[in-house]
């Protein structure tokens, strides 16, 4: 797995040093708030669960899934696989996403909340794709800023495979022309 990559771009170290800074800024905004943390599937789970941990609040969590990548690296449609349970009227939203590029995922799930009634509701990524923006979207909270590159680990896949890698690195180009 770590012998397909080209380089590493964030290193465990950096993740755990980004997974401590966030959560600390976390609990103090949403102090004495009713927070609901909500996962975007599958990419999103490793930070969303390693992240939690470190938040000292009662909060609450549930999960989306919203596809809009299939097979490989080419862009398709967005589709809704899973819709949260939880009632978020009046509730203080904060979804965790592994990483925003286009922002067009985001801005979905973001318009299905805010007809909810949600009392805010706020990004927390842990990677950052400026370069890839079709729709203008800046996260409150972001892990680390990247190129345009594609990347992989930590939640993040080529394919499904490599979202177990502990860090975050470049696939070699020899991996895509398999
Ligand atoms: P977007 O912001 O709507 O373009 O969608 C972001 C989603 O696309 C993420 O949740 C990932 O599943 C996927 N994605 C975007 N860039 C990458 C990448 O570099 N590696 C792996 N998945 C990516
Ligand atoms: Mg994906």
């Amino acid at each position: 797995m770590m012998k397909d990559l080209e380089k590493v771009l964030v290193t465990e170290a950096e993740i755990t040093e980004i997974i401590n800074r966030v959560s600390a800024r976390i609990e103090k905004d949403y102090k004495g708030k009713d927070l609901v943390m909500i996962g975007n599937l599958k990419g999103g789970a490793p930070f969303m669960m390693d992240l939690i941990k470190k938040i000292n609040l009662p909060l609450i969590i549930d999960f989306i899934r919203v596809e809009s990548y299939f097979g490989g690296t080419t862009q398709g449609e967005l589709v809704f696989r899973k819709d949260i349970e939880v009632d978020i009227t009046n509730k203080h939203v904060l979804i965790v996403d592994d990483i925003i590029d286009s922002s067009r995922t985001l801005k979905m799930v973001i318009d299905l909340f805010k007809k909810r009634n949600a009392s805010s509701i706020e990004v927390c990524t842990l990677l950052d794709k400026p370069s890839g923006r079709v729709i203008d979207y800046t996260p409150k909270y972001i892990g680390t800023t990247i190129g345009n590159e594609f990347v992989v680990g930590y939640g993040l896949d080529y394919d499904e495979k490599y979202r177990n890698l502990p860090v975050i690195g470049v696939l070699k180009e020899e991996v895509y022309k398999k």
